[in-house]
């Protein structure tokens, strides 16, 4: 399986000469996705850290040369503007007012994704790319106190999306009810999920004008990832003698569990629910985003076990093939994805990522045994099914983009 991945890694690999040097990554599918986004590399580079670090490093230079000024890495980055097209999402991602004139095609979009870069760094290094780490730890500086600072309004420690699509599970239905949509009704939750870009788009992306309204959000996976990932940077800080860097780290890591704890934290159905606008309007349905804290290393081992009987029980979210990312007992559940037709991603099928996710959480929290159970069912489908966006949970049928990138995460989640 390991030299499918590497074959299918380097079949989706994009070389870009530009200023005067090559830059190479690779694109999350050929056909439905032509460009580089930002969690999808990161799993690459830590795919490539198994067979091939200085391609990981590679990967992640390609992401981290299009860092804004203020930090921000952006979610897109488009090497080829002739995929760019107006009727796609392309300019309305973007930060440029004009970008849909002639000659203006965006290059970036405004947005980012879970904060996964740290993760990716620490795995190269730690598989010998020791020098990669004077060159990747600037970067991860400013892209983590740009988080800090402009994304967190009310201070808190938890990082703030200023759209859904910032989560990286675009249509999920934990934000249907937020953004006033039926979740049998996929145009209306297409059209109310855009509807938020559009307004941010009208305002420029000035966060100052963003947070000004009450559709932001502190998304718990974003959160649990934001909290493990600072972990990654205090260690890497560390390891290059940056004590100061290191301290920072550990304390925002700190202060956003307890936050977490706090306020997402819902002790009657035992779930974290994600937190909508300044009065922090908790999400209601029961989505793989619920567990996603079990990644966390510090969380509060009766926390975990409660985390625990909802992600192994068979009616919720341990299917033949765990785990959805819905839970099957909620009412928005969709088998495939499918309303009417209409595709809208990460309402039921599972996916790679996320079980790599959860794999690290039940390996870290003492469960070996169901840790393995998710990582043979894992490469079950993927032999079945091949390297696939999603899966149906019940079915372990291929759903979506086939040849998908962080598919091949399935290499690093252990069986023994
Ligand atoms: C979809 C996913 C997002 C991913 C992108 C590229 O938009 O929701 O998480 O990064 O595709 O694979």
């Amino acid at each position: 399986m390991r030299e499918a991945a590497r074959a299918l890694l380097e079949a989706n690999t994009e070389s870009v000469t530009r200023d005067g040097r090559v830059w190479r990554y690779s694109v999350p599918s050929r056909r439905s996705y032509p460009h580089q986004w930002l969690w999808d590399s990161c799993f690459h580079a830590v795919v490539w850290s198994l067979f091939d670090p200085s391609r990981g490093c590679d990967e992640l230079r390609s992401l981290f040369h299009w860092q804004w000024p203020n930090g921000l890495i952006p979610h897109v980055v488009f090497w080829h503007p002739e995929r760019v097209y107006l009727r796609k999402w392309h300019h309305l991602e973007s930060p440029d007012v004009w970008s849909f004139l002639p000659g203006h095609k965006p290059r970036t979009t405004a947005l980012t994704q879970p904060p996964v870069p740290a993760t990716a760094v620490e795995r190269l290094v730690l598989a010998g790319a020791e020098d990669f780490l004077a060159e990747a730890l600037p970067v991860l500086d400013r892209y983590y106190h740009y988080l800090a600072s402009e994304r967190d309004p009310d201070q808190d420690g938890l990082i703030s999306t200023i759209t859904q699509f910032e989560t990286g599970l675009d249509f999920s239905p934990a934000y249907d009810r937020a953004i006033g949509a039926r979740s049998r009704f996929a145009l209306e939750i297409a059209a109310k999920s855009r509807r938020i870009e559009i307004k941010n788009k009208l305002a420029g992306y000035d966060l100052k004008r963003i947070f000004a309204r009450e559709d932001h959000a502190e998304d718990v996976l974003v959160n649990a990832i934001w909290i493990d990932n600072l972990k990654a940077l205090a260690r890497l800080a560390r390891r290059a003698g940056h004590a100061e860097l290191a301290a920072w780290a550990e304390a925002k890591s700190a202060q956003a569990l307890q936050s977490l704890l706090e306020r997402a934290w819902d002790s009657g159905r035992g779930l974290f629910f994600s937190l909508v606008g300044s009065a922090e309007i908790r999400t209601e349905a029961k989505t793989i985003q619920c567990l996603l804290p079990l990644l966390i290393e510090d969380l509060p081992g009766e926390i975990a076990e409660r985390l625990l009987a909802h992600l192994t029980d068979s009616r919720e979210f341990w299917p033949a093939y765990p785990v959805p990312s819905v839970g099957l007992d909620d009412p928005s559940y969709d088998s495939d994805s499918h309303i009417h037709g209409i595709r809208l991603i990460w309402r039921g099928p599972c996916s790679m990522n996320t079980n790599w996710f959860l794999h690290q959480g039940l390996v870290r929290h003492g469960e070996a045994g169901y840790a393995s159970q998710l990582a043979e069912r894992s490469q079950e489908l993927v032999e079945r099914g091949g390297f696939n966006e999603f899966y149906g949970a019940r079915s372990g049928r291929p759903v979506g983009a086939k040849r998908f990138g962080w598919a091949t995460l399935v290499t690093d989640m252990d069986s023994a």
